[in-house]
């Protein structure tokens, strides 16, 4: 972190390098944990100058870091922001910010470039600075970092890391998925591999099923023109689902080295068993349509769920169910392991249907911590009731604040540590198994119709019986 580096954001004007990136820096900053030499060049289309660039970036950081916004490391933060006005598809202008560069640095810098662009932008970027002499490391690192969508289908997402991997070789990339930035995500290695009572159970001898929740009680606001081309399976399974999945399911690595933990994970992705579109639900919340710059009568989903099955020696049988979408009752994400029910109960005052299955609750947001539901004796009777052992962030921690995803990751890319991003395989196996699905839905005659949900539901009730079909319910373990 001795070495000089400089941090270029592509698309600076966007809402990402105000909402997230400036203030993760920022917060980087104040802690002490970027390199002592560092400078910020937001590169965008619009005529500002380095002042108005600051101005809004310290508007947003005021608007949504509130608690950790201090002027006085502001004003030293601030000078190391500059900007430069350029097209990104003008090969040009990244001529102009090679020359430009040097201007700021004393000697050989790192760079990172960050690609906040929407994703048309991606393949012109990743050419220009190619062409512009931009990439080779003579000087010090470089490395860019990739913003989603990755992609549209398989075929897109290859294509894409083609035109990358001809311009950067496939160590200097860095795919973001910001689920794996977050505290709680990286908290579930932990949590199975620094500890020695949950592995020897977490297989299908223990586990009757998992169950992986995203819901969001915001709808699509003001995100409907992309979002009505993407949907949910593309927003949010294809990547941080499909994530969530790995970390729990995988096996362990043998170190924490970004390529044995990818390794692992592609392992993991290769053992899924191809979807079946009638172990799928795909439901749309009542009034999207509405929206402005929803097609008319479109059919993209705002709500799926899935069955799946992982075929390999530690989780064949063991059904995995995952569930996200807009518009519900309430912002969680969860990962609920449930344990078989005891082979033979012996209480007699106890009726079997009575007896609640064991349940660890990996509390991914907002009330991030732990929940292990288990059986205790009602005092002065012969039966049971679940009770919760809890463990919570904000107790077992005091003072230390879950920083942002983006902190986390943006030091990672800096420090050159890769393992909270993912690979071009990975991102090309999670495509090979949501694209039939996407596909199927629109197209195969056998598919589930779309379904509807009232807005603030739980989803539809397609969802429900998707489980109830096989006798169990979606759990809700960090919620009381
Ligand atoms: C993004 C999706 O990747 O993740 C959004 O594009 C979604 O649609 C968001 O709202 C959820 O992220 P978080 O961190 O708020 O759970």
């Amino acid at each position: 972190m001795a070495h000089p580096t400089t941090i270029i954001i592509f698309g600076a004007s966007g809402d990402l390098t105000r909402r997230k990136l400036i203030p993760a820096l920022f917060n980087s900053y104040r802690k002490g944990r970027l390199p002592q030499t560092f400078q910020i060049v937001g590169f965008a289309r619009r005529p500002w100058d380095d002042a108005q660039f600051r101005s809004l970036l310290q508007e947003g950081l005021v608007e949504f870091q509130e608690k950790s916004f201090n002027a006085a490391k502001w004003a030293d933060f601030a000078p190391r922001i500059t900007y430069f006005q350029g097209n990104l598809d003008v090969p040009e202008d990244f001529i102009r910010l090679r020359e430009h560069l040097p201007t700021l640095e004393s000697g050989p810098t790192n760079r990172l470039y960050y690609l906040a662009t929407s994703p048309e932008f991606f393949v012109p970027i990743v050419q220009n600075l190619g062409q512009a002499g931009m990439v080779h490391e003579h000087e010090g690192w470089r490395r860019a970092v990739i913003e989603k969508p990755f992609g549209h289908d398989l075929q897109s997402a290859q294509v894409l890391n083609e035109a990358i991997h001809t311009v950067f070789a496939e160590q200097q990339v860095y795919r973001i998925d910001h689920y794996l930035g977050k505290e709680t995500a990286q908290n579930i290695l932990y949590f199975r591999f620094a500890n020695t009572i949950f592995e020897p159970v977490w297989n299908r001898n223990y586990v009757d099923n998992v169950q992986i929740a995203v819901t969001e009680s915001v709808d699509v606001g003001r995100r409907a023109g992309y979002y009505d081309e993407a949907g949910v399976i593309r927003d949010m399974f294809q990547n941080h689902l499909l994530q969530l999945l790995s970390l729990v399911a995988m096996e362990p690595p043998a170190s924490f080295e970004a390529d044995a933990v990818r390794n692992e994970k592609a392992k993991l992705f290769q053992a899924i068993r191809p979807l079946r579109l009638a172990d799928t639900v795909h439901a749309q919340y009542d009034g999207y349509l509405q929206a402005e710059g929803v097609a008319a009568a479109s059919q993209t989903p705002t709500y799926a769920a899935l069955q799946l099955y992982i075929d390999n020696w530690r989780w064949q049988g063991v059904p995995f169910y995952l569930r996200s979408g807009k518009a519900l009752a309430d912002k969680n994400t969860e990962i609920v392991i449930e344990f078989k029910k005891p082979p033979h109960i012996m209480f007699p005052d106890i009726d079997d249907k009575d007896f609640s299955a064991n349940t660890l609750s990996l509390c991914i947001q907002p009330d991030e911590g732990i929940h292990l539901k288990f059986e205790a004796k009602v005092p002065d009777a012969h039966t049971t009731q679940p009770v919760d052992m809890e463990f919570h962030y904000d107790s077992s921690f005091k003072g230390n604040s879950l920083p942002d995803a983006y902190e986390r990751l943006l030091l990672d890319a800096i420090r050159g540590d890769a393992s909270l991003f993912t690979r071009s395989d990975g991102i090309e196996a999670a495509w090979q198994l949501v694209d039939p699905i996407i596909q199927g839905w629109k197209t195969h005659p056998e598919a589930p119709p779309l379904a509807t949900y009232t807005r603030g539901s739980w989803g539809p009730k397609e969802a429900d019986a998707l489980l109830a079909r096989d006798g169990r319910v979606w759990r809700h373990g960090c919620m009381h």
